[in-house]
C-alpha cells in the first residue's frame, strides 16, 4: 500500500478523494464532525503542493443530499475555494462538469452523495466516469473500506492509487490488536451477535480475556466458547438491558491489570436510553494505564468528546465501527486489497 506522500502530486494534479464524510445527522444538525476533520490533514497535502482535491463520500443510504456536510466541511477550510458539484456529468450547469474543468489549483470540489449513481454495485461503468476526472486516487475513507463500492474498490483500478494519512494511521493503530501487549482485554457490546462471533473466535487465541455484553449475552452463553476461562459474560441477569454494578466492577479489576484494551459496542440497550453503564466504561478507559483502542459509531456517540479526547491521549479513537469490527476479524478490507494491488 502505497501512502499519499508517495504519489506525484503538483500543480494542477486532479486528485480524487474518497472520504467517509458519513456523519451522524438528527433534525438538520451534525452531530460529530471528527469523520470530516480527520480526512483535513490529507486535503491539506494535496493543495499545499498545488493540486485540485476532488472528494467523494456517501452519506446514509444514498436518499440524501450531501449539501449539509459539504457546509460542514467549508469551516475547516476558511481560506479555500469549496465548490459543490451537484450534477458531475452535466456540462450546461454551473454547479456541474464545468466546475471540475475550471477548478482552480489548490482549491476543492465536492461531488454529490456518490450513492445516489452507481456506487454499491462497484461498476466499472460508473468508475469510468468518475475517474476521467482525476490524475490520481486517494482513498482517505478507512471506515467505509469494507464495502466493495465503486469508488471503494473498483475506482482503484483505474487509477494510481495510494492511501492517505488517516488510512494508513487507522490500518497502524487497529494492526496493533493482532500483536498486543499482555494482558490484553477485548470488550465487545453492541448487537447482532452473529457480526461478532467470528471476532470472538479469532481474539480467543489472542486476547487474555473477551468481555462480551451488550445485547450479545444470551446468544454467547449457549455458545461452546462460553465455558472458556477466557470469556467473561455479564454478571446476574444475562437479559439485563445495562450492565450492572457487579459487572461493572469485574471489568474495573481487568482494566487494572490489562496492558491493551480493546473496546467496541455499546454495554446496554442505549437505543432504549441505556447507556450508564457504557458512560461508566469509556471513564475507566480514560483513567487506565492501559493502550485503549475503541471505536464504533454507537459506542462513539455515547461518549463526551473530553473523556475520548483523553482515552486517544493514551490510545486510539477509531473513525470505523463496521469496517473496524471486518479488519480486526480479517486482517483486511476490500479497500485495502484495492490499494495493494
Ligand atoms: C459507517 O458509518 O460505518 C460507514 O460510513 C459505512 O456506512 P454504511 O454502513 O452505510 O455502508
Amino acid at each position: 500500500m502505497k501512502s499519499i506522500e508517495e504519489a506525484e502530486i503538483m500543480g494542477g494534479t486532479r486528485v480524487l478523494v474518497r472520504v467517509d464524510w458519513n456523519v451522524p445527522v438528527k433534525d438538520g444538525v451534525i452531530l460529530d464532525n471528527s469523520r470530516i476533520e480527520a480526512s483535513v490533514k490529507t486535503i491539506n497535502y494535496i493543495l499545499g503542493k498545488g493540486g485540485k482535491a476532488i472528494i467523494l463520500s456517501h452519506l446514509g443510504d444514498g436518499a440524501d443530499s450531501l449539501e449539509i456536510v459539504v457546509r460542514e466541511a467549508e469551516k475547516f477550510f476558511p481560506d479555500v475555494s469549496v465548490k459543490f458539484v451537484r450534477d458531475p456529468w452535466n456540462a450546461s450547469s454551473a454547479d456541474g462538469k464545468m466546475a471540475l474543468e475550471y477548478l482552480s489549483n489548490g482549491s476543492i470540489a465536492i461531488i454529490e452523495n456518490v450513492r445516489f449513481w452507481m456506487e454499491k454495485e462497484n461498476d466499472e461503468c460508473f468508475a469510468n466516469k468518475l475517474a476521467e476526472f482525476a490524475d490520481i486516487y486517494v482513498n482517505e475513507a478507512f471506515s467505509v473500506s469494507h464495502r466493495h463500492h465503486t469508488s471503494v474498490v473498483k475506482l482503484a483500478e483505474l487509477l494510481p492509487h495510494f492511501a492517505g494519512f488517516n488510512f494508513l494511521n487507522e490500518y497502524k493503530e487497529l494492526s496493533r490488536a493482532f500483536e498486543p501487549a499482555h494482558p490484553f482485554l477485548f470488550i465487545l457490546g453492541g448487537a447482532k451477535f452473529d457480526t461478532k462471533l467470528p471476532l470472538v473466535e479469532k481474539f480467543l487465541n489472542i486476547a487474555d480475556d473477551i468481555f462480551i455484553g451488550g445485547l450479545n449475552d444470551l446468544p454467547a452463553s449457549g455458545m461452546a466458547f462460553a465455558d472458556n476461562p477466557k470469556i467473561l459474560l455479564t454478571i446476574g441477569d444475562i437479559n439485563a438491558l445495562d450492565a450492572n454494578t457487579e459487572t461493572l466492577d469485574l471489568l474495573a479489576a481487568k482494566i487494572k491489570e490489562a496492558k491493551m484494551i480493546l473496546w467496541n459496542g455499546p454495554l446496554g440497550d442505549y437505543e432504549k436510553g441505556f447507556v450508564a453503564g457504557t458512560v461508566a466504561l469509556a471513564r475507566m478507559l480514560s483513567e487506565s494505564n492501559a493502550k485503549v483502542i475503541i471505536g464504533g459509531g454507537d459506542t462513539l456517540g455515547l461518549i463526551k468528546p473530553e473523556i475520548k479526547e483523553k482515552i486517544a491521549s493514551h490510545g486510539f479513537v477509531s473513525t470505523a465501527g463496521g469496517a473496524m469490527l471486518d479488519f480486526l476479524a480479517n486482517g483486511t478490507l476490500p479497500g485495502i486489497e484495492a490499494l495493494k494491488n
